[in-house]
């Protein structure tokens, strides 16, 4: 469980989701931001659209067109938002869509043309950022399991929810995602 150590503050603090802790949070939401995956070794690379697939790649290259890659801008709400809803821009500036983790492809994330925080249930899930460290909201269970997968090709990583470690292959490692406005 190594993410316990940015998880626990997150776990300590949902019980009580409101003014107290609104100070904590020094930064708020970002607007046409880079998202960067922080790997163990410190390296940050930035997080680019597949445009095969609609799901997300880590690459040290985001414009890579030998991989269908191309950077794209985000739009991220602070978890003090109650938002939810990441929104992402293609460097023409079309938008792209919305944030969302894809059961059906392996819980990928993806960006689908839709915007969505509230089920039919009530339940909300969502992307947000925790200061600039991107999180996801399940259901008020703030969780940043984010992992890198390795693909085909070599040097580009899928960005992957993993729910259970012990099915993750060889070739894959944890990272931090983290939004960076450009200024
Ligand atoms: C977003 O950032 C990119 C890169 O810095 C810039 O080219 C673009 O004009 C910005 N778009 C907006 C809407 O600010
Ligand atoms: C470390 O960084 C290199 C690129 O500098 C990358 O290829 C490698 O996958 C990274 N490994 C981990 C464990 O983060
Ligand atoms: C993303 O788009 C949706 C739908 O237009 C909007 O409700 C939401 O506020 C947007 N999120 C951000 C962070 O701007
Ligand atoms: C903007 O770029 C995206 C991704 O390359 C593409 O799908 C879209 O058609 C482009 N939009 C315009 C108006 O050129
Ligand atoms: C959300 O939480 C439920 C209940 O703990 C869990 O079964 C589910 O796998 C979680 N979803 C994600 C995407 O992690």
């Amino acid at each position: 469980m190594r993410w316990m150590s940015i998880l626990c503050p997150l776990v300590a603090m949902q019980a009580g989701i409101g003014a107290a802790w609104v100070t904590h949070v020094k930064r708020g939401s970002e607007q046409n931001a880079t998202l960067y995956a922080y790997g163990a070794n410190a390296s940050a690379w930035p997080i680019s659209y597949g445009l095969r697939d609609g799901l997300l790649y880590i690459a040290e290259n985001p414009d890579n067109n030998a991989a269908d890659l191309t950077a794209m801008y985000w739009d991220l709400p602070s978890i003090t938002d109650e938002c939810w809803i990441v929104n992402g821009t293609f460097v023409n500036g079309t938008h792209a869509g919305s944030l969302y983790i894809r059961p059906e492809n392996d819980n990928s994330i993806g960006v689908l043309p839709f915007a969505k925080a509230t089920a039919i249930d009530g339940t909300v899930t969502g992307f947000a950022l925790f200061a600039s460290q991107l999180v996801y909201n399940n259901n008020t269970q703030l969780e940043a399991q984010f992992w890198a997968s390795s693909t085909d090709t070599d040097g580009v990583y899928a960005l992957v929810w993993v729910e259970d470690e012990r099915e993750i292959g060889s070739g894959s490692f944890p990272v931090v995602v983290k939004g960076s406005e450009s200024s």
